[in-house]
């Protein structure tokens, strides 16, 4: 019965979407009635699209670099460089190989050159000051000032469109159900060929929530984290409300509790905060923890407890050099030296593994003091989109020996404490995470968030995605066979959405082929990093009136946050140093044979 039901609903679909009389009666409707031409997104190479009239359009190719009725005809400088630059995929070969190459760039001037390319050429795609929002496809005050909504880079697909994702594709979308049952639903977990593990998951997770935090409520293109970037709210809370229940006012410190001797988030008793956790848990067992939603994996609450030890670990450091500071100054000062330690363990730790890249990548601000570079950030629904990484969560976890399903791990209070957080690191650090992009990897427990991911793009009229490959610089697919080499998903995909120009953009960001041993496809890397080094380098913190010893309490502080890694994180506030790492542990024959086979 289950397994004919889905095949049912697709035969009824692509009969309805195919069907005879209304198919007719939709087309002829379409010729009739006028639309808005921007459905057509002509406007090329980053113009502008704006209607005239009922029926007439017109590009604005403002330095754009390209003339023309549709910003198509490149101006000389344009030209050359077209003809001379590499292809996306040429420059993460060379990034992903030659290893003696990289070993001479790492150790010369070489490596600032290429790290200052990474961060330029990145950013230079993310529009600073934000442009557009999803109620104003157009520039606006109010879209600029409002910063309860995400921005978004390209404008939602205009109202009155012939097909929902333009003039492409079919009448109906294929329904979301369907999609992740068909395509992301896991088979077999398959690990990620870059060995990233659980330790690497649950810091992608906890790192992103503090600017990932949808506003379900109010609606789902608003958003409650408003420092919209690395603001460390997900310690300290989004407002100043939760943050003073959360500090202990004394020492620049935040509130906790002692368990067996060791340091962890205080309850919701002692730190009176809203936190969300099933109505059964009582509140001696609810974590206070700054973002609402960490309960909800020990995952979360470890590197929850990491933080807090690291923040009132800094505060003491910063009260022996500073005994006459007030509590307000220790704290303030303590949480910028928070988020330095988080951007560099990010940049040089989380990025660098993700990336694969054998360029040793450097966190060093002052690399963009003479190029011209906008401070300041703000939250797309694209990046929002891109970073529902579930396929990273295993079939079950292992912990010390044991074999935790989610049954007994999702909102369990007492693993955190059970374990203790040495346990949790190690077991975590050992097992690895899935393959992101590819589909048929999504643990059935998570299958709904991406169902409803998918119908949040829908309500947030996201644009296909080709005009995201456009807009960042990819070429646009010309068949679902150059998208996935999955012959069967390939051939699915085409019957459900009619035309490649129609494909959603989440569903493709995820199915999309992975690069040979890779986490992720092109797109995930391409659209994706331009986002994550944006905000990561216009963080305040970074600007040149900040980035100085004294912003951090002095050298020591300054220090801190430059030599900061996850293994100091962890083993600074523990009481013995597990394996600590964002890959898990391979023997040398594994490693070997990897690298044969990316040779071969
Ligand atoms: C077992 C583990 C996980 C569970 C149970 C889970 C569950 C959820 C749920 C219920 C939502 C909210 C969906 C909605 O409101 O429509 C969500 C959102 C999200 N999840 Fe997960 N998730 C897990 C792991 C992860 C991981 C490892 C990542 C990696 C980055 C991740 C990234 C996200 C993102 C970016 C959002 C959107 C947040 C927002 O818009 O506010 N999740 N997840
Ligand atoms: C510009 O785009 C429109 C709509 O896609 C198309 O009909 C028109 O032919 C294009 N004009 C040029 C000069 O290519
Ligand atoms: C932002 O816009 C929303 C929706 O119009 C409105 O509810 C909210 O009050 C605005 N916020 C600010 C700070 O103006
Ligand atoms: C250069 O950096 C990469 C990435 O961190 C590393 O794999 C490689 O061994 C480094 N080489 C040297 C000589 O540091
Ligand atoms: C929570 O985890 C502990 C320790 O692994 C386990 O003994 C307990 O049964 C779990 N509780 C629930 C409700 O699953
Ligand atoms: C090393 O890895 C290989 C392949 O995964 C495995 O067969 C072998 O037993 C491992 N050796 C050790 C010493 O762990």
């Amino acid at each position: 019965m289950r397994a004919s039901s889905p095949a049912l609903i697709c035969t009824l679909v692509v009969v309805l979407a195919r069907g005879g009389v209304g198919g007719a009666r939709g087309e002829a409707e379409i010729s009739r009635k006028t639309y808005d031409p921007c459905c057509h997104y002509p406007c090329q190479n980053r113009g502008v699209c704006v209607r005239f009239g009922p029926d007439r359009y017109e590009c604005d190719c403002t330095r754009t670099g390209y003339y023309g009725e549709n910003c198509t005809i490149p101006e000389f400088w344009s030209w050359v460089r077209q003809q001379l630059k590499p292809s996306p995929d040429v420059v993460h070969y060379i990034l992903t190989h030659f290893k003696w190459l990289w070993d001479i760039v790492n150790q010369t001037f070489l490596r600032d050159v290429f790290m200052r390319l990474v961060f330029t050429v990145r950013s230079n795609l993310i529009p600073s000051p934000p442009t557009y929002n999803s109620k104003y496809g157009y520039l606006s005050w109010e879209s600029y000032y409002n910063t309860t909504y995400y921005t978004r880079i390209l404008p939602p697909v205009p109202e009155d469109c012939p097909t929902p994702m333009g003039v492409k594709g079919k009448a109906t979308l294929p329904d979301p159900e369907l999609l992740v049952e068909k395509f992301f639903l896991r088979k077999k977990f398959r690990p990620d060929p870059q060995g990233s593990n659980l330790m690497f998951a649950f810091f992608a997770q906890h790192f992103t929530h503090q600017f990932f935090k949808t506003h379900n409520r109010k609606g789902l293109e608003f958003t409650k984290a408003l420092g919209h970037g690395v603001d460390a709210g997900h310690i300290y809370g989004d407002n100043l409300v939760r943050q003073l229940n959360l500090r202990l006012h004394k020492d620049g410190k935040l509130k906790y509790q002692m368990i067996d001797g060791e340091m962890y988030p205080p309850t919701v008793m002692q730190a009176p905060v809203e936190m969300s956790y099933p109505k059964h848990v009582p509140a001696e067992q609810r974590l206070a923890i700054g973002q609402e939603v960490f309960g909800l994996l020990p995952g979360l609450s470890m590197y929850a407890t990491l933080w807090l030890r690291e923040h009132n670990r800094i505060c003491d450091i910063l009260k022996a050099e500073h005994p006459t500071w007030d509590d307000e100054q220790l704290f303030q000062t303590a949480r910028l030296i928070i988020i330095g330690e988080t951007i560099q363990i990010v940049i040089e730790e989380y990025v660098q593994h993700l990336s694969g890249y054998l360029l040793k990548l450097k966190f060093d601000p002052s690399l963009l003091f003479s190029s011209q570079f906008q401070y300041g950030n703000r939250i797309s629904v694209e990046f929002t989109q891109l970073y529902h990484w579930h396929p990273l969560m295993p079939d079950s976890f292992h912990i010390d020996g044991s074999d935790v399903p989610y049954s007994h791990f999702l909102f369990n209070t007492s693993i955190l404490t059970h374990y203790g957080v040495e346990k949790l690191v190690e077991s975590f650090s050992k097992q690895p995470a899935g393959q992101v992009c590819g589909g048929h990897n999504i643990h059935h427990v998570v299958a709904n968030v991406a169902v409803g991911t998918i119908k949040e793009s829908r309500y947030l009229r996201m644009q296909p995605f080709n005009e995201y490959r456009k807009r960042f610089n990819l070429k646009p697919y010309t068949s679902f066979a150059e998208f996935t080499d999955d012959k069967v998903m390939a051939q699915e995909l085409e019957e459900l959405y009619g035309d490649i120009d129609a494909l959603e953009f989440y569903p493709a960001m995820l199915l999309e082929k992975a690069r040979p041993n890779a986490i992720f496809g092109q797109s995930m890397v391409e659209i994706g990093s331009p986002f994550s080094l944006k905000g990561l380098l216009g963080n305040p913190i970074c600007s040149p009136e900040y980035w100085k010893p004294s912003t951090f309490g002095g050298q020591t502080g300054f220090d801190i946050v430059r030599s900061a890694t996850l293994e100091k994180l962890v083993c600074l506030n523990t009481k013995w140093c597990p394996y600590v790492a964002f890959h898990v542990l391979y023997n040398i024959s594994t490693l070997l044979l990897k690298t044969s086979k990316v040779e071969a």
